[in-house]
């Protein structure tokens, strides 16, 4: 996609006002300097307020209204919100939970994927809405259905049923195929005619691991195709027009790699808590995932609340500076356009508490205010807008390990992966090092380290693939319970884990769970004792040599932290949970074999990030802190809010600095 500025702008519902607001929402808009909206998420009943009744003069006039203030249009196709005459005629299209109720309109996203009913009217409402815009000069942007698999991600309506049948036959084409990858001589499973074989639906114990997980892989798919068939036919219509649809970073339910590739800019919706003291570090970590799902393109925040949200228990505000933090978090991190949910805050209906660019109060408030000052700074920033972030470092991540690893009847059954994540993810945000996340299978030659968080899922080609790696000259840091399972979740024998044994030079025997009061210490060579708990791994070497060991229970003295030279590389295994300060601890060695480190020393809870085009480095510094503090700069930069030369930044608290630097950094 081509950015001609970097986007500024939000959700803009003109359905719920009337033309006399419409007029001021374009006058206020043009005042604040956005200059892209996301238009008609939530408008099918109004486009479409009988079937086949199509009554598009409102949007007509509101098109031509905002191309008129220079306004660019990111326009939805509004299937997020089937209306309710859709429901009576055709009441099948609503979902079902996997206890047999049927959810009910009055709300939003309340369609089943598989509905036939559902695709016959959305392709028309869709073939209609585009046929309908073509060639308006305003038309910027696709933006298909809304944050797809949101709040229902999965039906188990007989339909849903019978497609992934379907699926299933296309997958194994043959029942012994079926049963052997899911191992149903387990408990009586065996599936003898393809009409036994269902959903994983309520059983009395736990229902069969690898046949859920192709449940969500079926269901992750069936969101992808409401997507493809959806993008076809704007692509159809209008060949030039972009087509995204906003993600919701780490979202369990849908494998943003496979719909990322179907795109052509990715975007994503972001709403860290910001009574977190730590949100920048989740939030940053969710930047780098979006940049990452298109190899480092430049992707949209196509949402996040000016203040506060309306749907956590209380709801934190964004206090003064925190909105532009983490605006600036998302340039530096490779955005190209700042959206917000919404334009206008609603009257009615269950959104109205939320925070707008343009509150209840209108423009006599902090919001608009800090709304206005932001649209004016990043009108000055289309410099940056072919630059890139470039990343050192990369970790693993997949959703079908995400899936697998979560299932139930694990050692232990509190192993989760975000939590994993966003701490091993933490130590290289405040170490100012940038990160990619990457795919075991993918091209890993671009990256001095890779980091493996609880890789339990893998594949023969995602060993082969890491074992190059390392052999190559690359570093490779994996974490406890990694290659356990092939891709249908079956155990790789052969002694833990088979995929990676000769790459990491140890053997696991068996796994020690602690219980919540218990921990142990882990004693480094360097005599560091460190808090370790949650899980032991017992491992033998097979020539990596031990970092630390533990110090107490039956497995006293074996290793629990390793490193191994393979070729050219190392690699490092982490069998425990070691307490943050023993985590640091490992960096540090880490990152000095892997040759890591960042474009410049910062004070604590100052965020740095480079974006370069090869021949100019911007640097974002970012001040968290409620102190002033200096940032001193790697050479004389040109400061591009003031355009004043400088060498070290003073900043203010929550301050945000954006630096012109000469080369790479
Ligand atoms: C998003 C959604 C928006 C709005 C927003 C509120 O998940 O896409 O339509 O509901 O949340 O925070």
């Amino acid at each position: 996609m081509n950015f001609p500025h970097i986007y500024y702008g939000g959700d803009y519902n003109p359905e719920q006002w009337g033309p006399e607001t419409w007029e001021e929402d374009a006058r206020l808009m043009q005042e604040a300097g956005v200059n892209l909206v996301s238009l008609g998420v939530f408008s099918w009943s109004k486009i479409e307020p009988e079937a086949g009744r199509y009554n598009f003069s409102w949007l007509d006039h509101v098109m031509d209204l905002l191309h008129k203030h220079g306004v660019s249009i990111n326009l939805a196709t509004p299937t997020a919100s089937p209306p309710p005459w859709l429901v009576l005629s055709n009441p099948e299209i609503l979902p079902v939970t996997i206890d047999g109720k049927k959810l009910w309109y009055g709300s939003r996203r309340h369609y089943c994927p598989h509905s036939p009913a559902f695709h016959e009217r959305a392709k028309l409402l869709v073939t209609k809405l585009a046929e309908h815009v073509r060639g308006h000069p305003a038309l910027t942007l696709w933006h298909v259905d809304n944050e797809l698999a949101c709040h229902i991600s999965e039906c188990f309506c007989d339909v849903s049923i019978g497609q992934f049948r379907a699926w299933l036959q296309q997958r194994y084409e043959s029942l012994d195929k079926l049963n052997e990858a899911w191992g149903t001589n387990f408990w009586s499973q065996h599936y003898s005619q393809w009409e036994e074989v269902t959903a994983p639906l309520r059983t009395p114990a736990s229902v069969n691991p690898s046949q859920h997980l192709d449940w969500l892989r079926f269901c992750s798919d069936s969101w992808v195709d409401v997507f493809t068939e959806q993008k076809k036919i704007l692509k159809t219509i209008t060949p030039d027009i972009p087509v995204t649809t906003n993600f919701m970073g780490f979202f369990k339910p849908l494998d943003y790699w496979t719909l990322a590739a179907q795109e052509d800019v990715v975007s994503n919706d972001s709403y860290p808590d910001p009574s977190d003291p730590d949100w920048m570090i989740y939030s940053g970590m969710m930047c780098d995932l979006v940049r990452s799902l298109r190899n480092g393109e430049p992707w949209l925040l196509m949402e996040q609340a000016p203040a506060q949200v309306n749907w956590r228990a209380r709801n934190a505000t964004k206090r003064p500076g925190i909105m532009r933090l983490g605006s600036y978090q998302a340039l530096g991190r490779g955005g190209n356009g700042i959206m917000f949910f919404q334009w206008r805050a609603s009257q009615s209906g269950s959104e109205k508490f939320h925070s707008a660019m343009l509150p209840h109060a209108g423009p006599a408030s902090r919001t608009w205010r800090e709304v206005k000052v932001l649209g004016t700074e990043l009108g000055k920033l289309d410099a940056l807008l072919s630059s890139r972030v470039r990343s050192e470092v990369g970790i693993l991540f997949d959703w079908h390990n995400w899936w697998a690893l979560e299932q139930s009847d694990k050692p232990s059954n509190e192993l989760r992966l975000l939590p994993q994540l966003k701490a091993l993810y933490a130590e290289f945000f405040r170490r100012n090092i940038p990160v990619d996340f990457i795919q075991a299978e993918a091209d890993l030659s671009p990256y001095k380290l890779i980091v493996a968080p609880h890789l339990y899922l893998t594949s023969k080609a995602a060993g082969a693939n890491i074992e190059r790696y390392v052999a190559g000259g690359g570093t490779l840091f994996m974490t406890y319970f990694s290659g356990i399972v092939d891709r249908n979740d079956r155990v790789l024998l052969g002694g833990y884990p088979a995929a990676f044994r000769r790459t990491l030079g140890l053997w696991i025997e068996e796994f020690v769970v602690y219980m919540q009061s218990q921990s142990n210490t882990v004693i480094t060579f360097d005599e560091q004792l460190y808090n370790c708990s949650q899980w032991s791994d017992i491992i033998h070497l097979e020539g990596a040599e031990a970092l630390g060991h533990y110090q107490d229970d039956f497995f006293a003295g074996e290793p629990a932290v390793t490193r191994h030279q393979f070729g050219r590389g190392f690699s490092y295994y982490l069998g425990t949970e070691l307490a943050p300060e023993g985590l640091s601890w490992l960096y540090d060695r880490i990152c000095i074999d892997a040759n890591v480190r960042p474009a410049l020393s910062a004070p604590p809870r100052v965020e740095v990030t480079c974006r370069t085009d090869g021949a100019h480095t911007w640097l974002f510094a970012l001040n968290h802190s409620d102190a002033h503090v200096n940032v001193r700069l790697p050479s004389q930069g040109v400061d591009l809010f003031s355009g004043a030369s400088v060498n070290t930044l003073e900043m203010e608290p929550k301050g945000v600095a954006v630096i012109q630097l000469e080369g790479q950094v």
